[in-house]
Formats: structure tokens, C-alpha cells, sequence
């Protein structure tokens, strides 16, 4: 094995170092061999290669719940029907050892018994660490790691998260999710990078480096998977895999730019939205994946469809009458992989599709193309087989101190009055609310289980929140009462009894565990369970400061005003508990930044990039807190903004910069803003965008001069004629409280 492993480290340097031509030609060399793969398949191999099913299928559990596979049934898959692809874990994670074994038994009969010899691309949900993966990193879900507002923090992390998967033995990742965080009421908006398009364009390109790496052959990365593309995000009615209606302008202007950098950064597969865009079910759109990724963005890669969601153009959608016209529909708008996953429909119908003439065989060459492709580009032509030497590292000391320094960013802190946190470690706290002793609620969904809500079966030596408080003060000097869960009372009468001996009540709310549909709520508001204990323990008149576990902002304007301190720590992974602890108790100063827009009303959501008629009259826009709030244990003060002209031609760059000063007395980070507002537009413009961010780390009374550039691109928007352009005219910029004005002529 450690020679294999010196070989492909080799192969990648040379790679690596070699000029255009040359890489050039190592591309063509690659798709000859496609080209010559082709020409020997028959139509059955090439669907079978475009066919993946779930692990679930050809295994079973034997008395012992012990997962095994049942050698015929795979016979059956990999031989039969030629499939050229598995996901998912049958039910909950597995041993580095348990994957090596299921990823060599399913290679060893694809390279070792079938005709073709081409090896299986394996795809798992390693969203936030390879959480499929017994003793895995996991990081903090991507709406957390939107609030560190720093990109190496990401881009470490998803290389951390690729190592490890592929330390498994899966060369593939189905994430980012690259979807717009804009509708809060949808279940997988922790998912995603929140609601700005800026900061989800530059997270998502940090994760695909991050897990693609600069060569992709490099065999502790993985495949990224953009998804879900186009338009998933923001359904209409805020419920999973349900309609939306979304204007060409918004759609290109907010949803596409993450999407199109992602595929500029080289990422190799894209997963198609569940839902539909202005009624068209987006696995049957062919302008969207046709027309606009493989066409206008040039994508080389595979589209994977999403779970089962081809059989839905006919069972659920109902533009497809018969299963075998919904075959013919996603292959034909650009479909070129279905996540079928429970049965051999697909490559059958599409065979039959390809034989009687309804999909040409040109099109079916395409798609294998397109799949043999990423699957060269893997390495895993040379090497399908586990890496067993990368067990070695697999969850290793750095990268816990990588995951510590991410879940640290992370905390935001949204509310600090009079100066409540830090506390004393003197203090004697109650520690209360149902998120304080749970490591699945810390986690959230993709997590050992699909839910992610199986807390037997988290860690032991992790700590929640409640243990590490009470490390880090003696637990003599906590309380625990859980008080309430998030629908009922359990013991909420011992917890305010508590209160009245302890110096202050550190209250965890938030949220259940979950992920997808099941995720589905229809009312953004905080449980009344939890509001109700809220406003009793804050009867007690002890400080209350509540850390809110969430991946949605839940609605909790009621409360907020009794609350001494806030902090959200979003779903903040595995060392959650310990940076919440270090935050409360003042050794972590937090700096994480909202990537959302927290609202006070459960209706009208509005994101902090709203129309100027919301400023207008009575309308009026208002939130609880905004997108890019975030407070400090310091202070940093904004100075001298400055541009390095007034007046712009339109192909300049505009240079600006800001003096920003640590003026407290601990050491702070700060994640330094720069905003653009477009004064006049032939659209209404927002009032306000973000277009760069840098996360500076200042010591007290340290000044630093944060410097950026813009230009037109930054400027530009979708006009009348729905095409991108800039205009000239005046434009703000902001940088904290400072402000400047220039043109472009
Ligand atoms: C989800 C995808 C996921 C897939 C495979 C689907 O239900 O929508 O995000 O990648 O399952 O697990």
C-alpha cells in the first residue's frame, strides 16, 4: 500500500509540474481512454455507469443489527445492471475499518468480475466532517461557519472533512450546499452560507478548495458536489421540496453567482434541485442545466440527480405520464447520473429509451463521458481501493485544533448589556433549557444518523454545554435543571427554585434535531414551551443569559428585552459546548458576524439587502438583529476611510481603505465590511450589499489599515433587459461607521 500511496504522491508532483502542453495533453490522454472505453461498452454498461443506488440495497443486517452485504444482490447491481455508483451509510455511521471493507467488497467485484473493469464512484453526505464516519471531525454546519467570516478557516476545514472521507474510502462529498439561506423557514437553511450572495460565493469556493485541493488526483481530497442546484433554497411556501417562484433576475443575480464560482473553482459534480422553478420540476429543466451550466458556465462535470427525484417528474410532479417519459425528461434536460436509489427502474427504461430511438445514444455517451471523467480524475481508475495509511491521521490532534479554532469563530454574540459576559469564574451558575446537555443538538442532522438525533450514540468524551461550564468552574458550582424539552414542561418549577442561589442562569434554547422534510415547521416562532420558561426564570430577577442552538432564527422578540446577554451559537459541531463555555467565561472573546438577518416577526421575512421602499413612510424595515451583527468583549473603532479617488471611469479599480483600532482592553478579531449602496439604478437597487470581507485579529489599542479593492463586477446587477451591467452614476461605501461617496462616470 505505501508504495501505491508513493507512486500516486509521484504521479500528482509531476502533474503538478507539469507545463500547459503537457497537462494538456494528460487531458487528452484521458479522454482517448474514455473515448476507447466507449467504443467498447454496450447500451446496458453505459446506463448502468449513469445508474446509482443506495448501500441500503444490497445489504442487510444480520441478527445483530450488523450491517453485511448479501454477495447476490450486488452480483446483481454491479454485473447486471453495470452500476456505476452507491451513496449513503444504510442507517447510521460505521468504522474506518467497517468502510474500508464495504468500499473493497464493492470494488473488488466491479474490477474483479465484471467485463469492463471501471470502479464505482462511491458519494456520501460529509457535510460538516465526515459524520458517517465513527469518531469523525465534525465541524460546525455551514451556517456557522458562514459567521467566522473567515475563509482559510473554511477552506481547512473542508480539507480536513475531504481527508477523512476519503480516509474512509469515499472519493465523493455531496456538499456544499450552495442554495441562498434567504427563507428561514426552510429546514435546511443551516445547510447553507446564509443570505448574503457574496459571503455564499466566497465560502462555497473555500470548501470546494478545501476539499478539491490545487489536483484532484491528490488522494486525501474528494469530488464536491454542488447542490442543489438551481433555486431549491427558497420555496414559496418555506416547506421542503416545495414550489418556487423566482424571477430571471433574481435568479441569475442571487442564486447563480455561488453555483458559477464553485464550477470556476474547478468542482467536478452538481445536484439537482428537489423542487421546481416557475413550475418546471428543475431535473426536467433544460434551460437550467442545459442551457445555463453546461452551456453558459461551461460545467465539464456530472449532474447527479437528487434522491429519487427523477421516478418524482411522474409520481409527484405529474409533468411526466409514465416513469419511463420521466426517464427521457432528466435525461434529456442534462440528468446525467439518477440517485435512483431502491431499484434497477432507471437503466432499464433508459436502455429501452436509447433503443427505440427516444434518447439518442449521443446523449448517453455524453453523460458516461462526463461520469468516466471524474472518476480519471479521482484516481480512481489507478487506485479504488481505501488508502488504509490514512487511517494514520484520521481524526488527529490538529485537526480537532482545527475544528476548536473554527467552533470559536463561530459564537456571535448579539446582546451584552451592561457588560454581563463575561462572567466571573467565581460565579455560581444554573446551567438550564433542553439544549445544555445534548451533543446531537450541538451537531444537528447528518450527523451518524441522517437525523443526526441518536445522542447514544454520540462521543463520551465530548462535552456538552453543561459539562464543559462545568469544567471549567467546578461542578460544584453549577446547578443543572433541564427545566423544559421543546414542547413541554418537565421540571421548570425546581429550575426558577434554583435560581434563587446561584449568581446567574445560563439558559440554552433553540431547537430539535433535524434535517430535510421532517425539518418542516409552520411557524418560525421559538416553542412557547421555551418562551414560557424564558419569561419565568427571568422573573427571578438573576441575570439570565441565554445561548440560543439553532440552525434557523427562531423568533424570540418576547424574551430578548428580559435577557442580560445573548449568544447564538448556531449548530456549532462537536466542540461546541467547550466554546460556548469559553466564551461565557471570558477566555474566547467571540467575533463570529450573522450571516443572516435575525427577524422580531414571524412573517414578512426580509433580508438586510431590502429595496429602499422599506425605508419609506410606515413600511419600514426592522429586524432584531441584522445580517453582519456581532458584538465584542472590546471595542474596535473605524477611521480615516478613504478611496483613492472621487470620480471613476467605468474600467477602474477602486481602491479604499480603513483604519480600524482596537480600542478595549483584551485582544479582539473583527471581521472588517465593506458595503456598497447603488444610489440610483434602471432597477431598484438594494440598499446595501456586501462585496468584501477580511477578518483582522487586532491586540488592545493595535491599529491596522484594511485595504480593498472593487471594480465594475462588483458594481454590476441584472438590468431591464435582464442582462449584467454597471451604470455610472454615485455609490456609498461603508466600512463600520464610516461612510464615502463616489462615481463612476
Ligand atoms: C438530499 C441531498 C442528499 C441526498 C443523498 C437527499 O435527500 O436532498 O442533499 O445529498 O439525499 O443523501
Amino acid at each position: 500500500m505505501k508504495k501505491i500511496l508513493a507512486f500516486s504522491i509521484l504521479a500528482i508532483t509531476i502533474i503538478l509540474t507539469l507545463p500547459v502542453n503537457a497537462q494538456d495533453s494528460s487531458r487528452d490522454d484521458v479522454e482517448s481512454k474514455i473515448t476507447q472505453l466507449l467504443s467498447e461498452m454496450t447500451i446496458e454498461e453505459k446506463v448502468g455507469q449513469m445508474t446509482q443506488i443506495t448501500l441500503g440495497m444490497p445489504t442487510r443486517k444480520d441478527k445483530d443489527g450488523v450491517l453485511e452485504f448479501e454477495m447476490d444482490s450486488l452480483r446483481i447491481a454491479l454485473l447486471d445492471y453495470h452500476v456505476g455508483s452507491i451513496l449513503n451509510t444504510a442507517g447510521v455511521a460505521h468504522s474506518l475499518e467497517k468502510w474500508h471493507e464495504i468500499i473493497t467488497t464493492i470494488q473488488d467485484v466491479s474490477l474483479k468480475e465484471s467485463r469492463m473493469k471501471i470502479p464505482v464512484i462511491y458519494g456520501i453526505d460529509a457535510i460538516h466532517g465526515a459524520g458517517y464516519t465513527l469518531g469523525a471531525t465534525l465541524f460546525p454546519q455551514s451556517i456557522a461557519m458562514a459567521a467566522t467570516r473567515n475563509l482559510e478557516l473554511m477552506e481547512k476545514g473542508a480539507e480536513i472533512t475531504a481527508y477523512e472521507t476519503r480516509a474512509s474510502g469515499i472519493p465523493w462529498n455531496f456538499n456544499p450546499v450552495l442554495g441562498m439561506g434567504r427563507e428561514p423557514l426552510w429546514p435546511r437553511h443551516w445547510e447553507t452560507f446564509g443570505e448574503d450572495v457574496y459571503l455564499t460565493t466566497q465560502m462555497g469556493a473555500a470548501y470546494v478548495r478545501g476539499q478539491q485541493g490545487g489536483n484532484i488526483g491528490d488522494p486525501t481530497r474528494v469530488a464536491a458536489c454542488l447542490k442543489h442546484y438551481l433555486g431549491y433554497s427558497i420555496p414559496t411556501s418555506g416547506r421542503d421540496r416545495t414550489p418556487a417562484l423566482i424571477p430571471e433576475r433574481t435568479l441569475r443575480e442571487i442564486l447563480l453567482p455561488p453555483f458559477q464560482k464553485g464550477i470556476e473553482e474547478g468542482c467536478l459534480t452538481v445536484m439537482v434541485n428537489s423542487g421546481e422553478i416557475n413550475g418546471i420540476p428543475t431535473h426536467s429543466d433544460s434551460y437550467v442545466l442545459n442551457d445555463i451550466l453546461k452551456g453558459e458556465l461551461n460545467f465539464q462535470g456530472f449532474v447527479v440527480s437528487d434522491w429519487a427525484d427523477i421516478r418524482r417528474l411522474h409520481s409527484r410532479d405529474r409533468v411526466a405520464d409514465s416513469p419511463k417519459e420521466a426517464v427521457r425528461m432528466a435525461v434529456m434536460a442534462g440528468v446525467d447520473m439518477s440517485m435512483v436509489p431502491t431499484d434497477f427502474s432507471f437503466p432499464i427504461l433508459l436502455a429501452e429509451l436509447v433503443k427505440d430511438g427516444d434518447v439518442p445514444e449521443s446523449r448517453i455517451d455524453d453523460a458516461v463521458r462526463r461520469i468516466l471523467r471524474v472518476k480519471f480524475k479521482l484516481g480512481l481508475f489507478e487506485n479504488p481501493y481505501p488508502n488504509k495509511s490514512l487511517s494514520e491521521n484520521f481524526a488527529s490532534e490538529e485537526s480537532n485544533s482545527a475544528n476548536y479554532k473554527a467552533a470559536s469563530e463561530v459564537i456571535t454574540l448579539l446582546e451584552n448589556e451592561d457588560n454581563t459576559l463575561p462572567l466571573s469564574k467565581n460565579a455560581k451558575v444554573l446551567v438550564t433549557g433542553p439544549s445544555a446537555n445534548k451533543l446531537s443538538l450541538l451537531n444537528g442532522g447528518w450527523t451518524i444518523t441522517w437525523q443526526g438525533n441518536v445522542e447514544r450514540l454520540y462521543p463520551q468524551d465530548e462535552l456538552t454545554i453543561l459539562e464543559a461550564v462545568q469544567e471549567k468552574i467546578g461542578k460544584e458550582n453549577v446547578t443543572y435543571v433541564e427545566g423544559v424539552d421543546f414542547e413541554k414542561d418537565i421540571n421548570s418549577a425546581d429550575a426558577i427554585k434554583a435560581a434563587e442561589n446561584v449568581d446567574a442562569v445560563i439558559l440554552c434554547l433553540g431547537e430539535p434535531t433535524y434535517c430535510e422534510t421532517p425539518g418542516n415547521i409552520d411557524n418560525l416562532g421559538m416553542s412557547e414551551s421555551q418562551i414560557n420558561f424564558a419569561l419565568e426564570i427571568a422573573k427571578t430577577g438573576k441575570p439570565v443569559i441565554l445561548v440560543l442552538v439553532e440552525g434557523r432564527p427562531r423568533v424570540i422578540s418576547k424574551i430578548v428585552p428580559h435577557m442580560e446577554a445573548i449568544i447564538m451559537a448556531y449548530l456549532p459541531g462537536m466542540k461546541g459546548g467547550e466554546v460556548i463555555s469559553d466564551v461565557l467565561f471570558g477566555d474566547t472573546n467571540p467575533s463570529g458576524k450573522l450571516p443572516f438577518t435575525y427577524p422580531n416577526g414571524v412573517n414578512g421575512y426580509t433580508t438586510y439587502d431590502y429595496k429602499p421602499v422599506l425605508n419609506h413612510r410606515d413600511i419600514g424595515f426592522s429586524a432584531q438583529w441584522e445580517f453582519g451583527h456581532g458584538l465584542s468583549y472590546t471595542t474596535f473603532n473605524y477611521s480615516n476611510l478613504s478611496l483613492d479617488k472621487g470620480e471613476y471611469l467605468m474600467d477602474d479599480t477602486i481602491q479604499i481603505s480603513v483604519d480600524v483600532k482596537n480600542t478595549g482592553t483584551v485582544n479582539g478579531k473583527e471581521s472588517v465590511e465593506l458595503y456598497v449602496t447603488d444610489l440610483f439604478g434602471s432597477v431598484s437597487r438594494p440598499v446595501k450589499q456586501l462585496k468584501r470581507f477580511e477578518k483582522i485579529e487586532l491586540k488592545p489599542g493595535e491599529l491596522k489599515t484594511v485595504q480593498f479593492e472593487i471594480d465594475k463586477n462588483d458594481l454590476s446587477f441584472f438590468g431591464r433587459e435582464n442582462k449584467r451591467i454597471t451604470e455610472s452614476g454615485e455609490f456609498i461605501v461603508a466600512l463600520g461607521d464610516q461612510k464615502a461617496n463616489f462615481f463612476i462616470k
